[in-house]
């Protein structure tokens, strides 16, 4: 009875995983612009490089953008596009408070516009600039493949279909394993959170009426806890408190790994990873080796960044052709 219910669990999985690597296999690649627009890459570093010197946020704002594009509907841009009318997208559904920096894709396609119109993708370049981001906070850098289609759909609605930041072990895992991504994945990817900062509201549900027998999530290290409360009040919040991600936000390393094991990971989300043997070995992993970090998150990255939607390519990022 146990094998069985275990074997019917990870069929589908293999399965979905098999499919995504085939078809990304098929359609992107490293040299995808070599002929068509060789320069692009350099011209969206540079966008990303001068957007950085000015508002050390937009790192984090950009890999985020790139992580809730590909959470929906594959990396297809869906997320950069504006609502119309009353048809409302992703970008004005919640949980949208923290997605910013659009402005600096709007400049990248332009400047990648300039020298080849009508060829690079919204989407890659969304995959790019999250990879500048990255590897210019003192992260790894890696190629991208590239080679995404553009996608015509954005629904507000669909924002449900995000990670939350409330989720728990086995709602992460599901969420992952849907998009053909495994549990080490989760973990590496939950290291994005090395980056940024986190509004009241994702972690509220830890310092505030946290269950019956207590007000405060105890698996929270007990001062950081009361830093919380005291950022975050239960009434009379000021709308726009809330925390970094971790003490160095804006440097991508494993700081975030370390504090996780110290009872500060802000989110229940991060603190769901303790709370399963091969998840909370992963945390140890990385958080003793951020060499490790680094290498694992290249390959998990480029595995999300791979699936696909979209089937144009865009003239203007916020709006379909
Ligand atoms: C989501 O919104 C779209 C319109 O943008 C609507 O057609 C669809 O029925 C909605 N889906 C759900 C589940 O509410
Ligand atoms: C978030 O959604 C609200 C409400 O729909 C909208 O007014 C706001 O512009 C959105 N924020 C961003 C950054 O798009
Ligand atoms: C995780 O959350 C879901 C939805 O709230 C709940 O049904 C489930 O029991 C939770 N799992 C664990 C292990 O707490």
């Amino acid at each position: 009875m146990k094998a069985a219910m275990s074997t019917s669990l990870v069929a589908p999985l293999l399965i979905f995983f098999t499919i995504s690597l085939v078809v990304s296999g098929s359609a992107l690649s490293i040299d995808y612009y070599a002929e068509t627009c060789p320069d692009a890459e350099l011209a969206v570093t540079e966008v990303v490089k001068e957007a950085i010197a000015n508002d050390d946020t937009v790192p984090a704002a950009l890999l985020r953008l790139h992580f809730h594009d590909c959470f929906i509907r594959g990396c297809d841009a869906s997320v950069l596009l504006k609502s119309r009318g009353r048809d409302k997208a992703e970008k004005d559904g919640p949980p949208n408070e923290s997605l910013h920096a659009f402005y600096v894709i709007d400049h990248a396609k332009k400047a990648v516009e300039k020298m080849c119109p009508g060829v690079v993708s919204c989407a890659d370049i969304l995959a790019l600039a999250a990879r500048d981001s990255v590897a210019l906070s003192g992260g790894p850098t890696w190629e991208v493949p590239k080679g995404r289609r553009d996608g015509r759909v954005s629904r507000a609605n669909e924002t449900n279909q995000l990670p939350a930041p409330t989720f728990n072990f086995t709602q992460l895992k599901q969420s992952f394993s849907q998009r053909g991504l495994s549990t080490k994945d989760l973990v590496v990817l939950s290291g994005g959170h090395t980056l940024g900062f986190a509004h009241c509201s994702s972690f509220q549900n830890r310092i505030h009426d946290f269950d019956t027998a207590s007000d405060v999530d105890p698996t929270l290290d007990p001062s950081f806890a009361a830093r919380l409360q005291e950022i975050c009040p239960a009434q009379n919040r000021v709308k726009s408190a809330g925390s970094a991600m971790d003490t160095t936000s804006t440097a991508f390393d494993n700081t975030y790994y370390k504090l996780l094991l110290q009872g500060q990971g802000l989110f229940s989300s991060d603190e769901a990873l303790l709370t399963h043997p091969k998840t909370a070995g992963f945390v140890s992993q990385f958080a003793s080796s951020q060499e490790e970090f680094f290498e694992a998150f290249v390959k998990s990255i480029v595995r999300m960044g791979s699936l696909e939607g979209g089937e144009e390519v865009r003239q203007n990022c916020r709006v379909i052709n």
